[in-house]
């Protein structure tokens, strides 16, 4: 069974007629369910992405299988997607689970060095029929391992270089989002650098862009956290407007995780604290995977114009 496919068809239509398309991050079943079931509600090609802490949390082959299933059932284009790479071990051991496209993440990296590791692991990932994903430029605010503080706007003339000596087939950029939930400062004016993204299509027409740290930060999912026994102080995303703008232009993938953890924990709270007596895991998860995806068919109909393109 190979129900999965790459992103090369879904980015050249969504570059095309000028949508996106999501790419969420997972850590069970409830989430793969609740993703690809938005994607199949609304016919919308999907991207399934996971992390090296995915596959600390659990087996790969549990992920593959369920992604597989759910991608044949949906009858909706769905990739499975390795997410901020850090070396060809690490996509090796993605590939050969079953992964149909990847990202290397060499964007701490001096210059020469991220060329170095990106065009092996092209090289490496072409071989197989799998796609790869680049970066250049830092997203501030990267979780645990990779990254820095400090956010640095990728330079256009310099992405132009990389990807003709890389053969990268997308390319994450920084041009002004960030991961996490605080993205940023009460008061700061959020601003995405939409002209940057405009020189750099014009030097790389036809290539797909990446937007790593996405996420909106939907206030309703804050508040309900913070009603239901949480502490969410400040938290600040991408304006909804913004992320459609860069949609209908080259970013051809946009990347959210934070969004589903915050519905995720908001759904969950709320039922454990409205219902105390609640022991029947069901009844929790399962409400947390129902405001998941209601908030994912949301993107794709308002932000990733995606719904009704397949
Ligand atoms: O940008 C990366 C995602 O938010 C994944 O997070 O590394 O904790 O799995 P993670
Ligand atoms: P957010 O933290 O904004 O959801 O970004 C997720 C991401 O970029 C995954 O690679
Ligand atoms: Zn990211």
């Amino acid at each position: 069974m190979n129900s999965l496919v790459t992103t090369k068809e879904m980015f050249e239509r969504a570059y095309r007629e000028h949508f996106a398309v999501g790419a969420f991050n997972f850590n069970h079943m409830e989430l793969i369910q609740a993703i690809v079931g938005a994607a199949a509600e609304t016919r919308s090609p999907v991207i399934l992405q996971a992390s090296s802490f995915t596959a600390k949390y659990s087996d790969l082959g549990y992920f593959v299988a369920i992604a597989e299933y759910a991608a044949e059932k949906a009858k909706v284009p769905v990739a499975l997607h390795l997410d901020h790479g850090e070396d060809l071990e690490t996509v090796k051991k993605f590939i050969s689970a079953g992964f149909t496209s990847v990202m290397i993440d060499g964007s701490h990296l001096p210059y020469d060095e991220n060329i170095a590791v990106t065009k092996e692991v092209c090289d490496y990932s072409h071989e197989r029929g799998v796609v790869v994903e680049g970066e250049l430029g830092t997203i501030s605010g990267i979780e645990d391992s990779i990254g820095s503080e400090i956010g640095l706007y990728t330079d256009p003339e310099q992405a132009a270089d990389f990807v003709a000596r890389t053969g990268v087939d997308s390319l994450a950029v920084a041009i002004g989002t960030s991961h996490g939930a605080y993205k940023f400062k009460p008061g700061q004016d959020p601003k995405l650098r939409l002209d940057l993204l405009d020189r750099i299509e014009s030097l790389l027409p036809g290539l797909p862009i990446v937007l790593h740290g996405a996420s909106s930060v939907d206030q309703r999912d804050v508040e309900i956290i913070n009603t239901y026994g949480g502490k969410i102080d400040s938290a600040i995303g991408i304006p909804p407007e913004m992320l459609r703008e860069a949609a209908k232009k080259a970013v051809c993938k946009v990347n959210v995780d934070t969004d589903l953890r915050l519905a995720m924990t908001g759904a969950v709270r709320e039922v454990l604290c409205k219902e105390p007596g609640v022991i029947d895991t069901r009844k929790y998860i399962g409400a947390g995977r129902e405001r998941v995806k209601e908030r994912i068919i949301d993107k794709m109909e308002k932000i990733l114009l995606s719904a009704g393109r397949y």
